[in-house]
């Protein structure tokens, strides 16, 4: 097993997820692995229903009925998640995970004042009773950190705006210290200004501690902007891994090519455009590569075959026949795609 304090902070072998459903098992995360290093800051984006979700909710084991975890591990610093009993798993999840979600700020108790509610996460769960003045000392730390003024300890959250209130829920995330910040559409419900200063915040509070990220979104600028590597989910499968720059620059599997094309341009003043096709049945899915039906460079292959997951760069890994040597590629006489350097790749 992995050393903890060295090795990943997360590592996610094999996961898969199903939702029992009156149509049948709905395979919303189809055998998905990634590794989050320490202090590193990973992205993971894909259309609306392609297991994004799913996957944090799983890494956290926070899947209910009809949900299930059907197989897979996950180790965060080194520990099996999915095999813990209940009370250390709720131990590890206060000691070493934190989540952030979308809507959050909702979560917080109306009824009880801010800096009480992150002192009652401190002392409910956390291995050290600190005294008062030394609790109150962290919290206004902590508040500071997340860009909230002292007073905001003594305030309620309907005084709050919604930026705010966000920012006082990673501010109780942050307030065992994590090693992992799962954040799942953390700023997604506020207006857009406000969303890029929650972002900027996250990113220094978790640069602060070191704590690792997992930060889930649809909004490739923000995660071009705080992430280190970026994972592309499609159907339930992750199609394409490798460094923001990489993606950006050089994507391989043709999903994300569409992904990062789909993205308006500012410069060029042109607006989003959306990935012809609908995503396939999670119950039914499609025999071979799960984006045939939508692929632009789909060939014979694609159609029965499942493409292995392959490096197509330094540290890039991607799931498509294009970058195979199945011999059966060129029997199809399908050209493969060139890259922006023109190398075939
Ligand atoms: N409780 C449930 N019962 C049945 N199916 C579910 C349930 N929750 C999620 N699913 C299905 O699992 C798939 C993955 O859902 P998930 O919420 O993980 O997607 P997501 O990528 O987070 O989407 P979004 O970007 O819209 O948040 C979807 O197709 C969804 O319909
Ligand atoms: S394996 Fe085939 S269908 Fe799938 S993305 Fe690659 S080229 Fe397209
Ligand atoms: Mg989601």
């Amino acid at each position: 097993m992995e050393n903890g304090r060295h090795g990943d902070v997360l590592r996610v072998e094999g996961l898969q997820v199903r939702y029992r459903t009156p149509a049948g098992e709905a395979q919303a995360v189809r055998g998905v692995s990634f590794t989050i290093g320490r202090g590193a800051r990973f992205g993971l984006v894909g259309e609306s229903g392609c297991g994004k979700s799913t996957t944090a909710n799983a890494i956290l084991r926070l899947i209910k009925p009809p949900g299930y975890i059907a197989g897979g591990r996950v180790l965060v610093d080194g520990v099996d998640v999915l095999g813990l009993r209940d009370e250390p798993l709720r131990k590890l999840r206060w000691s070493k995970l934190a989540l952030v979600m979308q809507g959050a700020m909702n979560s917080l108790n109306p009824v009880m004042r801010v800096g009480e509610q992150i002192a009652d996460a401190i002392t409910s769960h956390g291995e050290a009773r600190p005294s008062a003045g030394e609790l109150e000392r962290r919290i206004t730390r902590l508040l500071g950190a997340v860009g909230l003024p002292a007073r905001a300890y003594r305030m309620f959250p309907h005084e709050l705006s919604g930026g705010m209130k966000q920012r006082a829920c990673i501010a109780m995330a942050m307030a065992l210290e994590p090693a992992l910040i799962v954040a799942d559409e953390p700023t997604s419900a506020l207006d857009v200004v406000v969303q890029r200063v929650v972002a900027q915040t996250l990113r220094e509070v978790g640069e602060r501690l070191g704590a690792s990220l997992l930060l889930i979104g649809h909004d490739m600028g923000l995660q071009a902007q705080l992430v280190h590597r970026l994972g592309v989910m499609y159907a339930g499968e992750l199609v394409e891994v490798g460094t923001v720059e990489a993606m950006f620059a050089r994507p391989k599997h043709p999903y994300t090519q569409l992904l990062i094309s789909s993205v308006p341009s500012l410069k060029e003043r042109t607006l989003p455009k959306p990935i012809p096709g609908l995503p396939p049945s999670l119950v039914n899915p499609p025999a071979g590569c799960v984006f045939h039906p939508r692929c632009p460079h789909a060939m014979d292959i694609c159609r029965a075959v499942a493409p292995a997951p392959r490096e197509v760069g330094p540290g890039q890994v991607a799931a498509c026949h294009l970058y195979g040597d199945d011999p059966r590629i060129g029997a199809t006489g399908a050209a493969p795609a060139r890259d922006a350097a023109g190398q075939t790749a």
